[in-house]
């Protein structure tokens, strides 16, 4: 029998093997896919400065590659952070590589999607990519790069220094892939749509291959706060984690250990759990036993009296905003907001934003239009697979008087430290529980309010086909009466119309 043989394959040759993974399944989803990872990551670029963000996106055709497929060059420019020059190459040319690995809300989190839109492009048209970056100092640095897949490494073809005469920061990203556009164009522009939507202090350009010009204009210069970096919650770290932080402490007792390194741990928590798991207080962390550390890696998950996590290292949208971008985008007759309070799974804090929109520019589709973000991230495949679907699919719809056949569209955005997604093309959320708990008390919360709008529209309605029943008649049996009786002058019959007028006009 022949022997087996084995080999090893870096990160970037996993990807390239698997992109389908990432979302770069076929010539039309990796397109979107391309243009989605690279705005994701201008929009994260700006906001961390708070900057309202400014994107130009181009995307322009090059030639035919198959008899489907075309070749498009693609641009990307931000006015965001900018990136250091020593950062650029293995920034945009090594797969997993990530200034995002923190405990803090962003839209990227895998250190892959702008690197995969590079790699999808190299391996489809054989080109280098363009990184062209500013940080806002006096030189503007620009690399002509590609990646060495078996190795996982950048690959610098050029590099060229220009002055910063303008004062420009951003970034530039430019390269070509091959893609379907046509058959992509609905979503990407659904996508620009809703991103526009939950991002309202945007403003994104799109020039398509055909010349034609996509703008969404920002409606604010409001921005949420940036999200603050955090320690990780004792309900979120296992022995792993634990091992990790042991070897890097510089505390020498477990009351230090434990203060300095958690989430919302002070002296009293720390002397409680310590007293819990039978610790003392001024041992040396470093010289907890593998047992001792799995032990106590434990008694973190069966201590009931943390404290849960604070929201600082999230940036929800906010009430406020949430409402600017619905009524930009969908401009409906009615609209409530929701934002519940801080949740956690697993030591993870989580915030849900709700919003339910009605008549107006909402569409009619026989369904309600469901609108998903993650991480102000519009969700635009897999809705069916999404934990927000089964949330709507099982309220008590008519207990709200609501049909699906209504204009109605319901808005909802989660945001965490780490979304539950459940694939790393970062499609749809996954089922859990405190999720779905979450999501259901919100819908509940705006359903409820639309409902009290719908009832005292329809008690609006009644009032005026109750009062158009009176004008019309009510003249009538005037003029009817006064002749019966042999009169000649008919009463004014405005005071009555008045009086039963009165409620119906306080109404609308
Ligand atoms: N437009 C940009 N502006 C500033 N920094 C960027 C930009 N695009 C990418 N980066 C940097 O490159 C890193 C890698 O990006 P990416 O491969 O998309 O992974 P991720 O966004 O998950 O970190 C980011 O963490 C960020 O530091
Ligand atoms: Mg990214």
């Amino acid at each position: 029998m022949a022997q087996a043989t084995f080999e090893e394959i870096s990160a970037s040759d996993f990807f390239y093997r698997n992109r389908d993974i990432a979302g770069f399944t076929n010539p039309s989803r990796a397109i979107f896919a391309a243009i989605r990872e690279l705005m994701e990551n201008s929009l994260d670029a700006a906001e961390s400065q708070k900057i309202p963000p400014d994107i130009y996106v181009r995307l322009s055709f090059e030639g035919e590659a198959t008899k489907d497929t075309q070749i498009y060059k693609l641009r990307v420019e931000d006015n965001g952070s900018g990136i250091q020059p020593r950062f650029i190459p293995s920034a945009f040319g090594q797969v997993l590589y990530s200034s995002k690995y923190k405990l803090k809300q962003t839209r990227g989190t895998f250190g892959l999607g702008g690197k995969m839109a590079v790699l999808y492009g190299q391996v489809t048209t054989h080109q280098a990519a363009m990184v062209t970056s500013c940080t806002g100092q006096s030189k503007i640095y620009s690399f002509k790069l590609m990646i060495d897949i078996q190795r996982n490494r950048p690959i610098i073809l050029d590099r060229k220094v220009l002055i910063n005469k303008d004062n420009w920061r951003g970034t530039i990203v430019e390269f070509s892939l091959e893609g379907d556009y046509l058959r992509a164009m609905p979503k990407i522009l659904e996508y620009f749509k809703q991103t526009a939507m939950v991002n309202p202090y945007a403003n994104l350009t799109f020039v398509d291959p055909k010349g034609r010009l996509y703008k969404f204009t920002r409606g604010t210069t409001a921005m949420p706060e940036p999200p603050s970096e955090t320690l990780p919650h004792p309900y979120g770290v296992d022995v792993e984690l634990l091992q990790r932080l042991i070897q890097i402490t510089t505390e020498n007792n477990m009351a230090g250990f434990l203060k300095g390194n958690f989430h919302r741990v002070g002296d009293i928590t720390a002397q409680k759990f310590l007293d819990f798991s039978q610790l003392s207080p001024s041992k040396n962390p470093k010289k907890l036993s593998h047992e001792e550390i799995v032990r106590f890696a434990q008694n973190l998950k069966k201590y009931t009296d943390f404290l849960p996590p604070d929201a600082s290292c999230l940036s929800p949208l906010g009430e406020e905003l949430l409402r600017a971008g619905v009524t930009k985008e969908l401009n409906p007759e009615y609209l409530v907001v929701y934002q519940r309070k801080p949740s956690t799974y697993a030591g993870h804090p989580f915030i849900v934003e709700m919003a339910i929109a009605y008549g107006g520019g909402v569409p009619k589709r026989g369904s309600f239009v469901i609108y998903r973000f993650a991480n102000k991230i519009p969700l635009l495949y897999d809705e069916a697979s999404d934990v927000s679907y089964r949330v709507i699919s099982a309220m008590n719809w008519r207990r709200y008087k609501v049909a699906p056949d209504m204009p109605i569209a319901i808005v909802i955005h989660i945001c965490s430290t780490k979304v539950p997604y459940k694939t790393v093309g970062k499609e749809f959320i996954a089922d859990r529980p405190e999720v779905r708990r979450e999501e259901a008390n919100a819908l509940r919360e705006v359903s409820r309010q639309l409902q009290h709008f719908l009832s005292r529209q329809e008690h609006v309605h009644m009032e005026k086909k109750r009062l158009g029943i009176f004008s019309k008649y009510l003249p009538r049996i005037a003029q009817f009466s006064t002749m019966l009786a042999g009169e000649t002058r008919v009463p004014d019959i405005e005071k009555l119309l008045k009086s039963v007028q009165k409620y119906g006009a306080e109404e609308s």
